[in-house]
């Protein structure tokens, strides 16, 4: 096999993004030989643009048809997992969108079913691409930080009007989305906490409903999470900000960095804080440091990055940058902070998941699906708005 065959399952504002990025050769060893939607208007749109690609209505067709090696899933979030069971079972690899599901159990089973196909599992982690983040994930691991202390993301750039969430009868529902802004946007922002800090023990959180836009899941969350090292992690999201901010600062018992305007600005202690409290002699003054601001690229490939990846981990068996297995860290801690919203309680991971599940059946069941006009698609101009916001 010299190239992958790939088929998209949903075809709205991400999945077009994708497929005209395949359709048109941006990703070596890609092509694009399957679209799916299970809405006949949208197949209907798409056929001018994609003329000589088979289209199906029911992802079952597309998986079964012979056509395609692997699958893209850009549905709304609740199909992620049970479509990516179908496709293994089938014995195709797959590259879920973001966020993997709404809920743990339903993730486990998938990982399950990756396992016993033996296929490629990805996830669209476009955010992991980005250099400036993989540069404090292995200044981390480097023992550079030393210790770490703690770790304050405040990521207010977010920004969503009411219109955005009118484009779609799913958005901002519990019953079509399953959460806000933390299932949705933060999801990016909460995997590479993870990925660069590792996961906390236990979460406590504030989320408030409806506060900026008339919807009934979160758009503003406030964080406090523990760490067995005693480190402590603050992240503060908000849909309904403007201007927002996006700051990540890290510090350890030897270094601080700052990551915020695209920019990396680092603070390296020559003695290490611990050390130097308890050896100085003085009762004030602080240990010397060396600064210094980092030229590293703040963007890096995105979304087309992760398809090259799943690609050459196809073709080539290597490993991914962004495993689908590993959707299940951010989706932990969101459903950690909603149940800690929910239950006006600290939690402690790993979380209950059938209470969690639940408290979010209750949810759904008592959700109000969202009238809407017509569905809008807007492919963001194949995906630079979802680009990392500084
Ligand atoms: N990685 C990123 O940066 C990024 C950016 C945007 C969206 N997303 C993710 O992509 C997914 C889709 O978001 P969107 O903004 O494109 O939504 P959208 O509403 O624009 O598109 C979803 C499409 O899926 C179709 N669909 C719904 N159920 C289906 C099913 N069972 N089978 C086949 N098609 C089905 C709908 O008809 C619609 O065309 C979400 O999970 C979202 O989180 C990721």
């Amino acid at each position: 096999m010299n190239e992958v065959r790939i088929g998209i399952i949903g075809i709205g504002n991400m999945g077009t993004a994708h497929a005209k990025n395949i359709y048109g050769g941006k990703i070596s060893r890609l092509k694009l030989t399957a679209l799916c939607d299970s809405s006949k208007t949208r197949l209907e749109q798409l056929r001018p643009e994609f003329p000589d690609i088979p289209l199906f209505e029911d992802h079952n067709e597309l998986i079964t048809s012979g056509l395609c090696d692997a699958v893209i899933i850009s549905t709304p979030h609740y199909f992620h997992p049970t479509i990516a069971i179908d496709a293994f079972k089938a014995g195709l690899h797959v590259l879920s969108e973001k966020p993997v599901g709404v809920y743990t159990s339903i993730v486990r089973e998938e990982i399950e079913a990756a396992k016993a196909s033996g296929k490629v599992f990805g996830i669209m982690y476009n955010q992991r691409t980005t250099p400036i983040f993989a540069f404090a994930r292995d200044f981390i691991a480097s023992g550079r930080l030393g210790e770490p202390k703690r770790l304050v993301w405040n990521i207010t750039n977010w920004y969503r009007t009411q219109s955005y969430y009118d484009s779609g009868s799913w958005r901002a529902t519990y019953a079509g989305e399953g959460g806000g802004v933390l299932l949705n946007q933060c999801v990016h922002n909460i995997d590479l906490w993870q990925w660069i800090f590792g996961m906390p023990k236990s979460i406590r959180a504030f989320c408030a409903y409806g506060k900026y836009h008339n919807i009934e899941v979160e758009d503003d969350v406030t964080v406090y999470a523990e760490y067995e090292n005693g480190a402590t992690a603050t992240f503060i999201t908000s849909t309904g900000e403007a201007p927002g901010t996006n700051r990540l600062e890290i510090s350890g018992d030897r270094a601080k960095l700052v990551l915020e305007g695209g920019r990396v600005r680092l603070w390296e202690l020559k003695v290490p804080e611990r050390e130097f409290c308890f050896n100085s002699e003085k009762g004030f003054g602080s240990p010397e440091y060396t600064y210094s601001e980092l030229d590293i690229d703040p963007n890096g490939p995105g979304h087309n990055g992760i398809l090259l990846d799943f690609t050459n981990a196809i073709l080539d068996g290597t490993p991914l940058l962004s495993p689908g297995e590993e959707g299940i860290n951010a989706l932990t801690i969101i459903n950690a902070i909603q149940l800690s919203d929910w239950t006006d309680q600290t939690v402690t991971l790993p979380i209950d998941a059938e209470r969690h599940y639940e408290l979010l059946k209750e949810r759904i069941d008592r959700s109000s699906v969202r009238k809407v006009q017509d569905e809008v698609h807007d492919d963001g101009g194949a995906g630079s708005r979802w680009k990392v916001q500084w």
